[in-house]
């Protein structure tokens, strides 16, 4: 089976790093874009480009949109630091940004067995459809972490992709293309804990080191916020989705994004009705499904998967 090609659009973040290695390990990757989002957009490309000199991989990195389509930048500081990786140690590297073109090298990378897993604000790829309207069904497809089926971590209801960027976030759900959404309803099944990070520690590698870093980080700042010494791996379940199709359970369901709402802006409204046998003909005028939606992963594989992927043996 051949790997899938794909390229991830992130703000690195943790979860972005692992999800970065992840792909290295599964898929071809053929490109990086960064977008403002856990951290400034600097920081977030440093963080890329950071990952990519651990993974001695030449993958090139597009820098992207350092704001969103309206209004200012949001940050996850408390979660991820100013840096975007918190107190990880910095690795000595070369590495330089390739364009400052994000949107245009999407546009121009666009084929029908490319997919875009976007876990960040979706900023970019909104720019690309708004220079072409037909990119994202030009795509394979495009794999999601955002939203959420039920509670948000931003607000009640929104997830912070999502909130960080709205109006970009529904110019992705009603473009049309073959779209998968891991939401925080799905993501918070695949935790890491300290156990994952102790593996890591033990596994003689700059890889795994930097991975057992950056979970200690996490999960110190988690603690302090939760008081729980556990991370979702939110980021790696939307490289999953694409890599290992098989760990999860998904079903076609209408999603919108609420760009209005007092309480409710940033929420992925998600239509969970059940639908009757004869689909939407049967109760005319429902709303046609247009995303997949994941709900459930079989969380023991795919995080034999990911400990794999960074490094720890005997895991999978
Ligand atoms: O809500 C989780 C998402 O926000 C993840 O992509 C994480 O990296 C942050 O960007
Ligand atoms: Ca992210």
């Amino acid at each position: 089976m051949p790997k899938p090609r794909l390229i991830i659009d992130c703000d690195p973040g943790h979860d972005d790093a692992i999800a970065l290695i992840l792909a290295h390990r599964h898929a071809e990757v053929t490109g990086i874009t960064t977008v403002s989002g856990n951290a400034p957009l600097d920081a977030t490309t440093a963080n890329a480009l950071m990952v990519t000199a651990l993974l001695g991989a030449d993958t090139p990195v597009h820098r992207g949109a350092a704001k969103p389509l309206v209004g200012e930048p949001a940050h996850a500081a408390a979660v991820h630091g100013e840096s975007g990786l918190g107190g990880v140690a910095r690795i000595a590297h070369q590495r330089r940004a390739a364009s400052d073109d994000a949107v245009g090298f999407l546009l121009d990378a666009a084929d029908e067995a490319l997919w875009v897993v976007a876990v960040g604000p979706l900023t970019n790829l909104a720019l690309a459809l708004e220079r072409d309207p037909a990119w994202g069904r030009r795509l394979a497809g495009i794999s999601i972490m955002g939203g959420s089926t039920d509670i948000g971590n931003v607000t009640r209801v929104a997830e912070f992709n999502i909130f960080a960027d709205p109006e970009a976030a529904a110019r992705v759900f009603d473009c049309g293309a073959r779209l998968t959404m891991c939401g925080l309803n799905l993501t918070r099944q695949l935790r890491s804990d300290d156990a994952l990070a102790e593996r890591l520690r033990r596994t003689d590698s700059p890889l795994a080191q930097f991975a057992a870093q950056s979970f200690d980080d996490l999960h110190d700042r988690l603690e302090g916020l939760t008081g729980v010494r556990e991370a979702a791996l939110h980021d790696p379940c939307a490289v999953l989705a694409i890599t290992h199709p098989e760990l999860m359970e998904t079903h076609p369901q209408a999603v919108s994004v609420e760009l209005n709402g007092d309480f409710t802006r940033g929420m992925t409204v998600v239509d969970r009705r059940p639908r009757p046998p004869g689909g939407n003909a049967a109760r005319p005028g429902a709303d046609v499904p247009n995303v997949n939606v994941a709900h459930s992963i079989d969380a023991q594989a795919a995080m034999a998967v990911v400990a794999k992927a960074l490094g720890v043996e005997n895991d999978a």
